[in-house]
């Protein structure tokens, strides 16, 4: 805990960029009676939160978001505008050659630059490589010489740095900010204590002051940690499919093991965090990150092993049944989906195919998939009904409970173990 007073904030906080992040923090902290400057580049996104709507889907943000700017706690605007805190949620993807693009954050970082006034804290919420945060302050000097920052003068700054990474499950987003522990790493102790404060109006986890680099490590390493299991599991599933044994009893057993909990296999590693922030480790140590950089390789190589054992039982001119596309199970996102890979691979490698694509969550295939006229979204149905080979890539519920015994006679690839009699 960082100790003093509750900050009262006269100006207000700005959270600069409102996605799956920002809005609901924006929400949760004008919740608690701050007011808040919702701050994002995309005029559709300023002008629904301002309609007092969501453009993300999220359980429960759309009546608190309503709620707040019915109160006038939240507002959003496309402009930087003057406030005692700028918390910084804006997307950190990586580049072609998998280094980190920090693009969006330098854009931020000196967009506030132009409106500080002294005595403000600026924090990091977006995922970045070590070295991230005090690239913001030297950004910042760069833009207002006239100021004096932590990186420069660490004992008495005009203004305050911090990281303080989310580590928010969507679908659970509201719940896990109140409720998850939190790393609040400063460019020094004081920047620390000041944006622990920030944390300490909405956040009942325990709340960990550490250094900024070490904060943003942490975070990286939360990820990698799962990419590198998960890799694990999946090499696993490509040598028991070598050795005709079937991987989900082979784990089963030996997790049975009172130390052993291996993860679960499946056609690949997606989504905006586990599959990019392992690239910022492998990119800030080349030849030390090792395993993580061959784990990334391993998950990223499943959706090929997945199209190669379609491949092998669909007969040439059949028609394949696909069955889900986001990027996880009962999620509607379908960014970055191994599935949605799966697919398009599977379109490129075999022309001769009709590829049914099941999802229950969307009524239009994405970007990646329309292009094929060989791939056409049906319903769960009549897919199974037309199909030669089914399977099976995400295991949203309602795809899980499918009863195995009514798709006798077609080819089965079960790339989440859920029919296994
Ligand atoms: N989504 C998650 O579950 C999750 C979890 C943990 C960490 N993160 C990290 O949080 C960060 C944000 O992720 P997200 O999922 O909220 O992204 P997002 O794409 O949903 O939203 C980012 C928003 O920022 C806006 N934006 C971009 N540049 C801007 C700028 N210069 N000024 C103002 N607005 C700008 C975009 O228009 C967009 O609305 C990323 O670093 C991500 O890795 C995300």
């Amino acid at each position: 805990m960082s100790g003093g007073t509750a900050p009262t904030y006269e100006r207000g906080v700005a959270v600069v960029g409102l996605g799956y992040i920002g809005l609901p923090t924006s929400a949760v902290l004008a919740d608690r009676g701050v007011r808040v400057h919702g701050v994002d580049l995309d005029q559709r996104v300023v002008d629904m939160v301002n309609g007092g709507r969501v453009h993300i889907i999220e359980p429960d943000l759309d009546d608190l978001v309503r709620r707040v700017v019915e109160q006038g706690r939240l507002t959003a605007t496309r402009d930087l505008v003057p406030a005692d805190v700028y918390v910084v949620a804006v997307p950190t993807p990586f580049k072609g050659d998998h280094e980190p693009d920090l693009t969006h954050v330098e854009a931020a970082t000196r967009a506030i630059a132009q409106v500080l006034q002294g005595g403000e804290l600026v924090i990091l919420e977006s995922t970045c490589p070590p070295g991230s945060t005090a690239a913001m302050s030297a950004w910042i000097a760069e833009e207002r010489p006239d100021l004096r920052l932590p990186h420069q003068h660490p004992d008495d700054p005009d203004v305050h740095l911090a990281h303080c990474p989310e580590r928010v499950l969507p679908g659970k987003t509201l719940e896990e900010l109140v409720s998850n522990d939190r790393v609040v790493g400063g460019l020094t102790p004081e920047c620390s204590r000041r944006a622990a404060r920030l944390y300490e109006l909405f956040c009942e986890g325990e709340i960990s002051l550490t250094d900024a680099a070490t904060a943003e490590m942490a975070k990286l390493v939360e990820n990698t940690f799962r990419d590198v299991n998960i890799a694990f599991a999946n090499e696993l599933a490509t040598i028991c499919d070598r050795l005709g044994l079937d991987v989900w009893s082979v784990i089963e057993l030996a997790n049975h093991h009172p130390r052993v909990n291996v993860l679960q296999p499946g056609p690949g590693v997606g989504g905006h965090c586990i599959a990019v922030d392992p690239w910022f480790i492998a990119a800030a140590a080349p030849a030390q990150a090792r395993l993580i950089r061959q784990a990334r390789e391993v998950n990223d190589d499943r959706p090929q092993q997945v199209v190669d054992q379609v491949s092998v039982q669909a007969p040439e001119g059949g028609t394949v049944a696909c069955l889900g596309l986001a990027f996880k199970p009962d999620v509607d996102d379908l960014r970055q989906s191994p599935a949605v890979e799966v697919v398009r691979r599977l379109a490129e490698a075999r022309p001769d195919l009709t590829l049914l694509a099941v999802e229950p969550y969307a009524d239009a295939l994405p970007a990646e998939l329309a292009a094929y006229d060989t791939v056409v979204l049906r319903d769960l149905g009549t897919a199974l009904q037309e199909s030669d080979v089914v399977v099976l890539l995400v295991h949203h519920a309602e795809l899980a409970a499918l009863d195995p015994a009514t798709l006798a006679g077609r080819g089965l690839v079960d790339t989440r173990g859920v029919w296994r009699s």
